[in-house]
């Protein structure tokens, strides 16, 4: 089995040491397990929550996606992709809008955070609260359903978005699911053994303590913000304690464990602040020096980054757009050409019975699958240019009857459907030669039951 990873960058900012170190690389690295299915993200539609300069937005987002690649993504491995190149997920947003309870979204510490200092200052509880910051948690869990991911990694801030990710998520499931599990339900994952940076004054590295080393500066640059890392004023000679010193703690981050010893004797012996600061110059220089090469190669050539994630959003939207189809189809939202079929099983008992489910693809050209009572996929349809396409034959299948399908088990692991010479639809891939024949049977039956009720 594998395990669906999806996260999430905002991109408001430059990419600096203590991200890499703690989400880039652990994130690129998880990516590379074979049995990984990994969906990093841009999220986009977030930034835009915190930030009103378009400059800046775009900016970012260019920088992140560089960095991300540079850093060794493989996207043919993995999806990556910008949130706001799905459209699918702010129409899911919405659906899940429709059940969160506002509740639950008054207690996430966000919003509670500046309601807070509102209120400490003296000012009206919402001042300067955007519907944006209330419903940040929603537009997550969107995120993170959209994909039925498994494991989200995050900082320990987001963990409560998580969890209500997954609160949102057991409730549609409950009200839509007729007993079926349209979400996945997500699980946070806090990586412990992964580095938090310390910054240049020794706090948490961090845009908002403005203590940060960027990921991709220049040489010059970096010995600058290096030379910046606040010391003890022991004396060149003198021994430091390297337990008590950030600037080891940046070492660390980067070296071999070998080259951690070495430099933690040498410190030990009495080396001079400045000549330490020098290895950790080199130390970056070396473990950074070729990815800021690519980061800067592709940032020059922003076109090509933009074909990446135009590939990566098709690629997501082959998940999305099929499954958001399914969920329109559990609330409600459904053809209307499909409703005569879905009226007549009604007669029997609402809800339960066989049907098409009509959907558009990513390509832009109509599907369906056609979904037994209890939501097993049957078949996927092949695509059809014209909408009514699919309606007529779902009209035509039921029409002719249980007995004249024609079903084809060529490879013995599959079949497909035909009508009039033309295969019109694939089923899911079966394990066993008995499996198949038992889901034609049930095909079959499906069908028969919808005849008879017509
Ligand atoms: N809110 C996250 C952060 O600020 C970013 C994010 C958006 C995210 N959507 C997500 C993370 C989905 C994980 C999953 O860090």
């Amino acid at each position: 089995m594998t395990t669906r990873i999806l996260t999430g960058i905002t991109t408001t900012g430059t990419p600096h040491l203590g991200n890499y170190a703690g989400a880039i690389r652990p994130a690129i690295v998880a990516s590379r397990a074979a049995d990984a299915d990994s969906f990093y993200f841009l999220a986009d539609y977030h930034a835009l929550i915190k930030c009103d300069e378009p400059a800046r937005i775009q900016r970012s987002r260019l920088e992140i996606a560089a960095t991300w690649l540079a850093c060794g993504l493989d996207v043919d491995k993995a999806t990556f992709y910008r949130q706001s190149d799905i459209p699918e997920i702010p129409e899911l947003c919405w659906l899940l809008t429709c059940v969160a309870g506002k509740g639950l979204l008054n207690r996430a510490h966000a919003y509670k955070a500046s309601v807070d200092k509102n209120v400490e200052q003296g000012e009206d509880p919402d001042a300067g609260i955007t519907m944006g910051l209330f419903s940040y948690p929603v537009l997550m869990a969107a995120d993170i359903l959209m994909f039925n991911a498994h494991k989200v990694p995050v900082g320990r801030d987001q963990i409560q978005h998580v969890e209500m990710a997954r609160d949102i998520a057991q409730r549609f499931n409950h009200l839509f699911g007729n007993g079926k599990e349209l979400f996945t339900l997500p699980e946070a994952v806090i990586e412990e053994d992964v580095a938090t940076l310390p910054g240049l004054d020794g706090r948490k590295m961090s845009k908002s303590y403005d203590n940060t080393i960027p990921l991709f500066a220049s040489t010059k640059q970096l010995k600058g913000a290096v030379a910046r890392i606040v010391t003890d004023s022991k004396l060149p000679g003198e021994a430091k304690d390297p337990g008590s010193s950030h600037l080891f703690t940046l070492y660390q981050a980067f070296a071999a464990p070998t080259q951690q010893a070495d430099f933690r004797a040498a410190l030990e012996d009495g080396l001079a602040w400045g000549e330490a600061k020098q290895a950790l110059v080199n130390l970056l220089e070396a473990e950074l020096g070729e990815a800021r090469e690519r980061y800067h190669a592709l940032i020059e050539k922003p076109a090509d980054l933009e074909d990446i994630l135009q590939a990566g959003a098709t690629k997501a939207r082959k998940t999305a757009t099929p499954f958001l189809g399914e969920l329109r189809e559990a609330v409600g939202l459904r053809s209307f050409r499909s409703q005569p079929i879905s009226a007549a099983g009604a007669k029997k008992k609402a809800g339960k019975s066989a049907r098409f489910v009509s959907f558009r693809d990513a390509d832009g050209s109509f599907r369906f699958r056609f979904l037994a009572a209890d939501g097993e996929e049957l078949l996927l349809s092949r695509s059809f240019s014209d909408p009514k396409a699919a309606g007529a034959i779902s009209q035509q299948l039921i029409a002719q009857g249980a007995d004249s399908l024609e079903l084809r088990a060529d490879e013995g692991q599959q079949f497909t459907l035909w009508l009039d010479a033309e295969c019109l639809a694939d089923s899911p891939v079966y394990e066993e030669p008995e499996e198949l024949e038992a889901a034609m049977l049930r095909l079959r039956d499906a069908i028969a039951g919808l005849a008879a009720a017509n």
